[in-house]
């Protein structure tokens, strides 16, 4: 049996705040949460929307140090920018706290003290690597070397970006200290862990036998960590940036920031809510919901809940956890250093007003399942040809003809015909699809309800061609208008989740204001009921604005092209195997002039090179075309491998080797004297 809650508390992961969001985090928490917000507020529910930043973390004084400031001043930036962000989409926290502020120092802290106090936690000391130059433990992403799995050098002690490998900063061959470049030395230190094994069994129960409704994604993460076996999780990190540990002997030492990040969304609601923040995290009745990313799992599911249990108190656990996988871009990873990202700030300044094509776009694509992709392309098409062609296009007709018709009154509807009766009831049926799909966190699914009562609409206008009956039968034409504006009325409701923008706009046109419970009813506009000045609900993207995107990602990834080619060439070959003066004598290397050149017919690589080797006159055919034009080869002087055995290369005889510098990148370079000097002039 389901359990009825009297209200929900919706809660989206705390962005880091050292760096702006992007359509992949918007895609996989903020628009779906926004949805399901709208949407248990458009039916009247008791709802708490809390967010904020995540202003701790390694990441965000790494950024501090490379641009010369501090901490404070990054999340002070990237505070200003996220939230500017969501306001902008139209996502409107009831708060939007911060990590940083006094209220969440102490809560956290106060957190900790009491596990602390209650004996929840066991100490461990261990060796981790410290930097004897800055004096100072390294975390993991403060220290980088050569990964062993792919050979990058600039893998970090945590992850190799290169080739996604998970690592330990043990595993790194060479680790040197981010901060001073010194080789990192071992020393020992001593932090707070919570035992996660002790909440196995609870876990499984809990989850594994009590909420097989979750998503496969989510549930299939929590077993296979359960499965695994958990082990004592750190708590704490040397570091000087975060809540403090508020334990003697802690010096120098914070909390880490998955222990307190999440105790920010309890902090967010103490500051909103002072003196009623325990009605809804203590109270049985209330229902929470955690939107987050699928990279956050293992933190909600099992972190989290186990240092809830470790607190008791009354606090409830989630009651679900809809985790979203990841979006890509035009087919690649969104990266937030190679810059691969559609940043939510910069999308709000390139189209004004077009917030709700954003959500409607991440939520056709939303990534509820597996991982999925956002293109371009497919933004334009999906405004033009749903948006603007559909949902705007049949808005747009049933206001404009009932202005032209009847100056902008609702008609009276008279006798139904079939064509009326089955388009009205198509409308109930997807409002009860696109409720199941909602409290089921479906979202992309409830989208294509919504839409279907835009396709039930544009179809019947169409079929019903007012505009034409109008010429001979004016009721019939106010029975077809009141439908279709019964129908208008029915899209505003169902879109207000997901283009609240647009529903808005629409709302104001029918002049109404409407609840879920009317959505699907015949009579939402009674006849007589004045309209608004009708506006069309979506404008059509054209190609420039389109490209002017796709060139943006195309020079971002012409850079990453060229940087990784430059990285390449930067590659050295390892020493080949020794060889004796003597074998080395055998070699007659000289300078040569080269007199003429011409490309060998039908090859790409192939030139034809006549030379002046101080000796003879001689031809040498070379795979040079790559680098060199004939005529930037006329007149250099090169050097060569005289008595090389001749070789007949597509027919023609060649004699001898130009001498080449290869780089990692396997471009070439010929070889010249740094001064002129005379043909034949042996080199070695
Ligand atoms: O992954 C992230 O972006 C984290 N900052 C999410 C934290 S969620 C919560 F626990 F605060
Ligand atoms: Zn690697």
């Amino acid at each position: 049996m389901e359990k009825e809650f009297k209200r929900t508390l919706v809660t989206c992961a705390l962005p880091y705040a050292n760096g702006p969001i992007h359509i992949g985090h918007l895609a996989g928490v903020y628009v779906p949460a926004d949805i399901y917000v709208r949407y248990l507020r458009l039916r009247g529910r008791e709802v708490l929307y809390v967010c904020g930043s995540d202003e701790h973390g390694v990441p965000i004084t790494i950024k501090a140090r490379q641009q010369g400031c501090s901490p404070q001043d990054i999340v002070d930036r990237y505070h200003g920018i996220i939230k500017d962000s969501f306001e902008g989409l139209g996502i409107h926290f009831d708060i939007y706290g911060r990590t940083s502020s006094e209220v969440h120092h102490r809560n956290a802290a106060e957190f900790f003290r009491k596990l602390y106090d209650e004996g929840k936690f066991i100490t461990r000391e261990s060796e981790q690597y410290y930097d004897p130059e800055a004096k100072q433990f390294l975390a993991d992403r403060y220290i980088v070397g050569t990964c062993p799995k792919c050979g990058n050098e600039g893998a970090y002690g945590d992850q190799c970006e290169k080739c996604g490998s998970t690592l330990s900063p043990e595993e790194l061959i060479n680790p040197k200290s981010k901060l001073s470049g010194a080789a990192p030395v071992k020393k020992k230190t001593t932090h707070w862990y919570l035992p996660l094994q002790d909440y196995e069994p609870w876990l499984r129960e809990w989850i594994l036998e009590g909420h097989q409704e979750w998503r496969t994604n989510v549930y299939g993460q929590v077993k296979s960590w359960l499965d695994g076996g958990l082990q004592p999780r750190a708590v704490t990190r040397d570091l000087d940036w975060g809540v403090p540990v508020p334990v003697e002997g802690a010096e120098g030492k914070v909390l880490y920031v998955w222990f307190d990040a999440p105790i920010g969304y309890i902090s967010n609601t103490q500051e909103l809510l002072p003196d009623s923040w325990e009605k809804w995290w203590k109270s049985p009745e209330t229902r929470l919901v955690h939107f987050i990313g699928k990279d956050n799992i293992v933190f909600h599911c099992i972190v989290f809940p186990a240092m809830l249990k470790a607190y008791g108190d009354g606090y409830i656990l989630p009651d679900n956890v809809p985790a979203n996988e990841f979006l890509n871009l035009e087919g690649d990873k969104i990266s937030t250093s190679r810059g691969w990202a559609v940043w939510a700030h910069e999308y709000l300044q390139d189209f004004p007003g077009k917030q709700d094509v954003l959500r409607y776009v991440l939520t056709a694509n939303a990534p509820q399942t597996s991982d999925n992709d956002f293109s371009w392309k497919d933004f334009q098409s999906r405004n033009n040809s749903e948006l603007v062609a559909v949902f705007g296009n049949f808005v747009n007709r049933a206001m404009v003809l009932t202005h032209k018709y009847f100056g902008g009154k609702v008609p009276v509807c008279g006798n139904l015909e079939d064509v009326d009766r089955e388009a009205l009831a198509q409308i109930p049926q997807l409002k009860a699809s696109m409720e199941k799909n909602l409290e089921e966190f479906k979202f992309r699914e409830a989208l294509k309800d919504a839409m279907g009562i835009a396709r039930v609409g544009n179809k019947y206008i169409s079929d019903t061609e007012p505009w034409k009956v109008a010429k001979t039968d004016l009721a019939r034409t106010g029975t077809i208008l009141n439908i279709s504006l019964q129908i208008c009325a029915d899209l505003a409701i169902a879109f207000e989740p997901f283009t609240p923008f647009a529903a808005q706009r629409l709302r104001t046109m029918l002049g109404s204001a409407l609840n879920w419970d009317v959505l699907g009813r015949p009579v939402l506009l009674p006849a007589g009921h004045q309209l608004g000045t009708p506006e069309l609900l979506f404008a059509k993207i054209e190609d420039d604005a389109i490209q002017v995107q796709l060139d943006r990602l195309a020079r971002i990834r012409a850079e990453r092209e060229e940087a990784a080619r430059a990285e390449a060439a930067l590659q050295v070959e390892p020493q080949k195997e020794e060889c004796s003066f003597e074998e080395f004598e055998k070699m007659d290397i000289r300078t040569a002039t080269v007199l003429e050149a011409e490309r060998v017919p039908k090859t790409d690589k192939l030139l034809k090179l006549t030379i002046d080797t101080g000796i003879d006159r001689r031809t040498i055919v070379s795979g040079i075309a790559a680098y060199y034009t004939p005529e930037q080869m006329v007149g250099k002087q090169i050097c060569i491998l005289a008595n090389l055995k001749p070789r007949v290369i597509r027919g023609i005889e060649s004699r001898g080797m130009i001498l080449m510098a290869k780089q990692g990148d396997g471009s070439m370079r010929f070889i010249t004297p740094q001064e002129a000097v005379c043909n034949g002039a042996i080199v070695g």
